[in-house]
């Protein structure tokens, strides 16, 4: 799978520039759609979602995504790196003001926000980025950690954002494509 993305394998924990970060965010997005197109089922397109990100930024120790399974509360899904915490409810973390807002968290230096949950206290940095199901209802967000202090950028959150509606442009999160019987 790795050698199908089209970038370098780098050592986990390289904090490229900005620039070389947005070159293979931009270089992922034919690949994620290609990879995406017409998958339905939300918990394959975070799941390779995940993997995408995490080999295009290794300056990330946590790639991945928390579902919201019930009207106020986040649950782990698809992610890479370390453990992470498996409920989040909407009044706690980062991750759940991104929930509550439904807006993009960028956190510089954790440190400095007295809500972040620290799952791993190597981080320093952090983006959360909101998840749209059908009819613009919140479904999920996207953690992205760093070790590094100010580890994100507005234009990676930027791109992450676009390609974030592209793959789950097919997702259907309320209908199973089976029925238990
Ligand atoms: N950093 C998150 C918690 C999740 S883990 O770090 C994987 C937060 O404060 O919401």
């Amino acid at each position: 799978m790795s050698e199908a993305l089209p970038m370098t394998a780098l050592p986990r924990g390289t904090l490229l520039s900005v620039a070389e970060r947005t070159c293979r965010l931009e270089a992922l997005g034919p690949s994620l759609r290609a990879l995406t197109a017409d998958q339905r089922d939300p918990i394959a397109v975070m799941a390779t979602f995940a993997a995408c990100v995490w080999h295009a930024l290794p300056q990330c120790s946590w790639a991945g995504f928390y579902r919201r399974v019930e009207r106020s509360l986040l649950r782990v899904g698809p992610y890479q790196g370390g453990l992470g915490c498996l409920e989040i409810p909407f009044e706690r973390g980062v991750c759940g003001a991104c929930a509550r807002s439904r807006l993009p968290q960028r956190v510089d230096d954790v440190h400095a926000r007295a809500d972040h949950i620290a799952c791993d206290s190597a981080t320093r940095s952090e983006l959360v980025l909101p998840v749209w199901g059908e009819g613009g209802t919140l479904r999920a967000v996207l953690d992205l950690d760093s070790p590094h202090l100010a580890g994100f950028d507005d234009a990676e959150a930027a791109l992450l954002a676009s390609l974030l509606a592209d793959a789950f442009a097919a997702a259907r999160w309320d209908a199973a494509d089976w029925s238990p019987t």
